[in-house]
């Protein structure tokens, strides 16, 4: 059993699949693990580190491929990356398909089973594999770091001989894993967090980190919250009653972050081009939603815009930005997810398909997709010949 692990080709993406930690894990199962050369510059882990686990290092992406029967990924393949995956082989990566549905197809084309790392089911089992959270909890981090960077004055309160600093007010929008640790990192160094988010569930969670939840606490907000744990679609009238509270809040702030997200659908706009406007002068809004549509209006993905003297920061791809933890986190995840697949007797992938985790993450199968979001919807049964008058009709046939 062959595992491949190429270089990302993305331009901006630093991460990669594996990490030295994970590469002797594998190597203990059985497997021979191939790393494209240079795979790991981005997060500071050379070819070295990677043959010292016991890693093969190959000199390019198609004879890293080369009968590989799992391929690791953090972005989804491109096609002349597609190309090269042997058919048969796994793939794991964050596929990123909502709205791709063609790509989808084309793994299944490519016969390739793809498995999209960021539908791991949030059930206790898979928190280990969770990679949604592993890298969100890193760009939360890193998006307080970014927002200190582009901030003119401290975070904390500083009482010098000279005069004293006030503190930074920051506000954090959507406390899912990444705005929770964005306010325990703004705390660290010293702001006055206050928090909002429409699930209920949050409440307890922003006041146990020692800010300041503020939400508009209707009855809509009470049932706000789905199965998974994630945010429902508000209606317009709660929308309203949020933005009301949120521009009396946003005036005051000195650092707003958003995060705010609702999967397979565009981010809700939280903060608009009146808000900006009525902010001060120097603050800095970091939009962590850019590339899902922005909880911003003007943020740009990959730009800082400046509005009425506000920094609009819209960097992408931030868990890249972290990429030597990211890297070692998502590879774990990688690892985490693998582990239980392979059987010890034979050391060859078994994979239970009736898995809540195989059935979750599972795009594509031996040339067809078979992912329920994805999946071509079945043909429609041929109508049935009208039945002669005398004869009753035969009761439907029951669907399996
Ligand atoms: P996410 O990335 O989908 O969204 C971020 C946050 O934005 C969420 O808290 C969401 O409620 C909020 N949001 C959406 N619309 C909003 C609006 N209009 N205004 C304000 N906030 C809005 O969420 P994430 O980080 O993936 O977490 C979702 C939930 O899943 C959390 O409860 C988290 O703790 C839970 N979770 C559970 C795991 C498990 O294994 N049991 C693992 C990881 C997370």
């Amino acid at each position: 059993m062959k595992i491949g692990v190429l270089k990302e080709r993305r331009p901006g993406e630093l991460r990669v699949a594996a990490s030295p930690e994970t590469v002797r894990k594998f190597v203990g199962l059985g497997f021979d693990v191939t790393i494209e050369t240079g795979a790991g510059v981005g997060a500071a882990i050379t070819d070295d580190a990677f043959a010292a686990a016991g890693a093969t290092i190959a000199p390019d992406a198609a004879s890293t491929l080369a009968d590989a029967d799992v391929v690791l990924k953090v972005q989804r393949p491109e096609p002349e990356e597609l190309a090269l995956i042997k058919r048969g082989a796994k793939l794991a990566a964050i596929l990123s398909p909502y709205g791709d549905a063609e790509r989808v197809k084309s793994y299944a084309d490519a016969g390739v089973d793809a498995f999209a790392m960021e539908f791991i089911p949030r059930i206790t089992r898979a928190q280990s594999m969770d990679v949604l959270s592993s890298q969100a909890n890193l760009a939360g981090y890193r998006a307080v770091l970014d927002a200190a960077y582009e901030f003119g004055r401290a975070f904390p309160m500083m009482m010098t001989a000279a005069g004293t600093v006030p503190p930074a007010r920051a506000f954090i929008m959507g406390v899912g894993v990444a705005g929770l640790q964005a306010i325990a990192t703004a705390r660290r160094l010293g702001a006055i967090v206050s928090a909002t988010d429409v699930r209920p569930a949050t409440k307890e969670q922003v006041q146990s980190l020692g800010a300041t939840f503020v939400a508009v606490e209707d009855e809509e907000f009470q049932q706000a919250q789905t199965a998974g744990g994630y945010a429902k679609e508000m209606s317009a009238e709660y929308r309203a009653k949020q933005a009301a509270l949120v521009a009396e809040t946003i005036k005051k702030q000195d650092i707003v972050i958003t995060t705010a997200l609702i999967p397979g659908r565009k981010a809700p706009v939280l903060v608009t081009d009146a808000m900006l406007r009525t902010m001060k002068t120097g603050a800095v809004v970091v939009d962590l939603a850019v590339e899902q549509g922005g909880n911003v209006e003007g943020s740009e993905p990959g730009k800082i815009v400046e509005k009425y003297g506000v920094k609009i920061v819209g960097h992408t791809n931030v868990p890249s930005r972290i990429a030597v933890d990211s890297s070692a986190l998502y590879a774990k995840n990688l690892l985490n997810f693998l582990t239980p697949l392979v059987d010890k007797e034979s050391k060859a992938l078994k994979i239970d398909w009736n898995d809540d985790i195989i059935k979750g993450t599972a795009l594509t199968r031996d040339g067809a997709v078979v992912h329920p979001t994805f999946a071509p919807p079945p043909a429609p049964a041929p109508a049935p010949e009208p039945a002669p008058a005398a004869e009753p009709a035969a009761a439907p046939e029951k669907a399996e």
